[in-house]
């Protein structure tokens, strides 16, 4: 894809919009910056960038190829992914399939549980609300989305569950939740955007049970950025590690 990369749009707490100069794309620049509890826990971890953004393109790809509509387009280079531009909707849309983090602070479920069928939460993407959880008549009110969006955003949702399980479990990889954040298309449609990286979900080694992802960090626990590489590892195949010149 042929478009020349311009000044800034917007900048979030891991990730830089760029402008490019065809108005419907954008460049995902993806930092090194690492936050935690609303960014009151910071850190910059070399690589972090690189590795979740080949982990994450090669998610968007699972998933497109699936028929799951996403903002990805391609991987310019290791560490920015071009993109359709998106009206963002402020949700994060969290999927539970075990009992982990937050969930179980929060209320009287067991650490490890399974949910069967999975749970969809939706938080309000506000730090200066600290991200409450929302229902449906929240959302309404607030004009965030309307009923036909939230049921559109439910189907896909599950579907990205089904086809994230089996591709992380063939690959030797558990997927306990992960957030989600959707957005709009010049046209209206709902597209999956944002990022699906070790940011973003938990995910254990199945034979070890041991988390390969944010939670490393959130514990202030060594081998954050080891870990991340790994989880590339597990799910790059040779012929992606080819395609983009990564190194791992
Ligand atoms: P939680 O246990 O903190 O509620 O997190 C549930 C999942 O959502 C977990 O995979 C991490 C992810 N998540 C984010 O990506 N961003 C956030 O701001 C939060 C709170 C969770
Ligand atoms: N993403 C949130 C933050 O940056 C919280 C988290 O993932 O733990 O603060």
């Amino acid at each position: 894809m042929d478009v020349k990369i311009d000044g800034p749009l917007y900048s979030g707490k891991a990730k830089d919009v760029l402008l490019t100069d065809d108005p419907e794309i954008v460049a995902v620049r993806f930092r090194d910056d690492i936050t935690a509890g609303d960014g009151e826990k910071k850190d910059t971890l070399e690589m972090k960038g690189y590795y979740n953004s080949v982990i994450s393109a090669k998610i968007f790809e699972v998933l497109e190829e699936a028929g799951v509509p996403t903002q990805y387009l391609e991987l310019r280079e290791p560490g920015c992914i071009l993109a359709r531009k998106l009206e963002m909707i402020p949700i994060e849309v969290i999927t539970r399939n075990i009992a982990a983090g937050s969930i179980v602070r929060r209320f009287p479920f067991t650490e490890g549980q399974e949910f069967v069928p999975p749970l969809i939460q939706m938080d309000y993407k506000s730090d200066e609300h600290g991200d409450p959880m929302l229902n449906d008549d929240i959302i309404l009110a607030l004009g965030i989305a309307t009923r036909d969006e939230l049921e559109e955003i439910r189907r896909i949702t599950l579907q990205i569950n089904s086809v994230l399980r089996d591709f992380l479990k063939s690959r030797g990889l558990i997927l306990p939740d992960f957030k989600l954040e959707f957005g709009r298309d010049s046209s209206g449609r709902i597209r999956l955007g944002d990022e699906v990286s070790p940011d973003t979900c938990r995910l254990w080694d199945m034979e070890t049970g041991e988390p390969l992802d944010k939670d490393i960090f959130r514990r202030g626990e060594e081998g954050v950025v080891g870990a991340y590489r790994r989880v590339a590892r597990m799910i790059l195949d040779d012929e992606d590690i080819e395609r983009w010149n990564v190194e791992l």
